[in-house]
């Protein structure tokens, strides 16, 4: 989400129950990125991929939460190369063997959403840009770690950064994570980057949607004419990762975990 929605909203706790629906709603999320990776290949268009992803997360009994929001045009996001988030899918853009895609997805299920990234190459790419993937991914997994009662939002920022600029990419500031449940977007943001003011304490019960978007190049973005797609100033590649998060005395759940498909 963008950097400046609902600074001051309250933080939402959710109990046991509503978690499980959101481990539930998360799950289609993980079946549709999961189908959508067996059916990436060049020569298909991201159109085509909106519709397969709509399709199951309907068959599921789940709403796509994307379509609408905010005027958004699809149920998909479907990012290419130097496009970092929100790309609009088109029957026009047919994906290419060396192409990187980020695929974000999200869903309402009995009431609470669930959302969702990955980042996947088209058949071999540039070795640095397959290293970008890979530590986007690694990036999300340093920020889960952190998810501990007790610790700070922050926690998970420092984590993200710090991996992220080992490498010598960059972190994209302009859009940050979030918390989610009965909205898509709730407080608190989780930004990827440490922010000067003190951030709130990660409690029991809360659901964070992580969302690492780094690039290969500087961490400047900017928004396309359609109002929407999100690409990098430079124009080199971008990876993101995201996975929605509960927060328990036993560590953090990772409702999105992608599980073999039903
Ligand atoms: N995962 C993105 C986010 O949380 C998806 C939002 S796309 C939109 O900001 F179309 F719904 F805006
Ligand atoms: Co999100």
């Amino acid at each position: 989400m963008n950097n400046d929605e609902h600074n001051k909203a309250s933080i939402i706790v959710k109990t046991p129950e509503e978690i499980q629906i959101m481990y539930q709603a998360n799950q289609i999320v993980s079946g549709v990125l999961t189908l959508l990776e067996q059916e990436i290949k060049p020569g298909i268009t991201t159109f085509w991929l909106d519709r397969l992803a709509e399709d199951y997360c309907r068959d599921h009994q789940a709403i796509p939460a994307f379509k609408g929001y905010k005027g958004y045009p699809a149920s998909l996001c479907a990012s290419v190369n130097e496009e970092v988030v929100h790309g609009i899918p088109s029957k026009k853009k047919i994906l290419q063997e060396g192409d990187i895609i980020s695929l974000d997805f999200g869903t309402l299920f009995k009431g609470f959403y669930g959302d969702a990234a990955i980042t996947v190459a088209i058949g071999d790419v540039n070795p640095q840009v397959a290293l970008l993937i890979k530590v986007t991914k690694a990036a999300l997994e340093k920020g889960i770690e952190q998810v501990k009662i007790g610790n700070r939002i922050s926690d998970i920022s420092r984590a993200v950064q710090n991996y992220a600029e080992h490498f010598g990419f960059s972190v994209v500031r302009q859009f940050v994570g979030h918390g989610i449940g009965t909205s898509l977007h709730e407080a608190p943001e989780v930004p990827n980057y440490v922010q000067r003011q003190v951030s709130p304490r990660i409690l029991e019960g809360m659901v964070l949607a992580i969302e690492p978007m780094v690039n290969l190049g500087s961490a400047k973005v900017k928004v396309l004419n359609d109002q929407w797609t999100v690409v990098t100033a430079d124009r080199q590649p971008s990876a993101h990762f995201e996975h929605s998060v509960a927060v328990s005395v036993g560590g953090p759940i990772i409702l999105s975990e992608r599980s073999p498909v039903v």
